[in-house]
């Protein structure tokens, strides 16, 4: 796959007119240190656009990419049980009015979760937030890569059970895998090959 024009406009942790501008947002969402910066850098094809980090709580911001004709969001991770309970708080409010109070309407949620985890208590609330809300969602299983290549179509079943009807899409950041389908997902078929 080709790599995607992209670069970083802001981190926003309020409203701000660039989310009024009428550019198709797509949001990133997840538990902390799941990769969903590096699944930003690894979709787009650029090293080091979103920051990543093996420490969990990395992002902290709402932080925008500008990526082709979208908006990409990366979102801080929630579940980190180490921030304060007070930084907690300031995140897990930050994501609610992203996602249900700020009337952004995100052309697309990527929920992502971890492939060896599975969908945790975490996610399932935040699955359960995307549905009751109308939000189009599609759910990425990340880290796919540390699943044994025999194992891996039953792995891929068994999340897909757990999920009901949701389309799940498995993905590795490290290896090259889910990139084509994850990006015909957000811009459609016709124009990302
Ligand atoms: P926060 O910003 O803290 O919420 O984390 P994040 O979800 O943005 O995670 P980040 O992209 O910073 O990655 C966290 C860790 O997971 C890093 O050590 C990455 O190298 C690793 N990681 C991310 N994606 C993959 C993947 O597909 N496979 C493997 N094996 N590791 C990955
Ligand atoms: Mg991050």
């Amino acid at each position: 796959m080709k790599t995607l024009a992209a670069r970083f406009l802001k981190g926003i942790v309020r409203p701000d007119p660039l989310l009024d501008d009428g550019t198709p947002q797509i949001a990133f969402v997840g538990r902390s240190n799941v990769g969903k910066s590096s699944l930003i850098n690894s979709l787009t094809g650029i090293k080091g656009l979103a920051r990543t980090s093996s420490f969990p709580g990395r992002t902290q911001e709402i932080n925008v990419f500008a990526v082709e004709r979208q908006y990409w969001l990366d979102l801080p991770g929630y579940g980190y049980s180490k921030h304060s309970l007070e930084k907690k708080r300031e995140l897990h409010r930050l994501i609610d009015w992203y996602l249900f109070k700020s009337g952004c309407r995100p052309k697309r949620v990527v929920l992502i979760i971890d492939a060896v985890v599975g969908p945790t208590d975490n996610d399932f609330e935040m699955l359960r937030a995307l549905e009751a809300t109308d939000m189009p969602f599609v759910v990425v299983a990340n880290k796919a890569d540390k699943i044994k290549k025999g194992r891996a179509e039953a792995r891929w079943r068994e999340l897909r059970a757990g999920l009901e009807s949701h389309k799940l899409i498995p993905y590795s950041s490290q290896e090259i895998l889910g990139r084509k389908e994850l990006a015909e997902e957000l811009f459609g078929l016709r124009e990302h090959r």
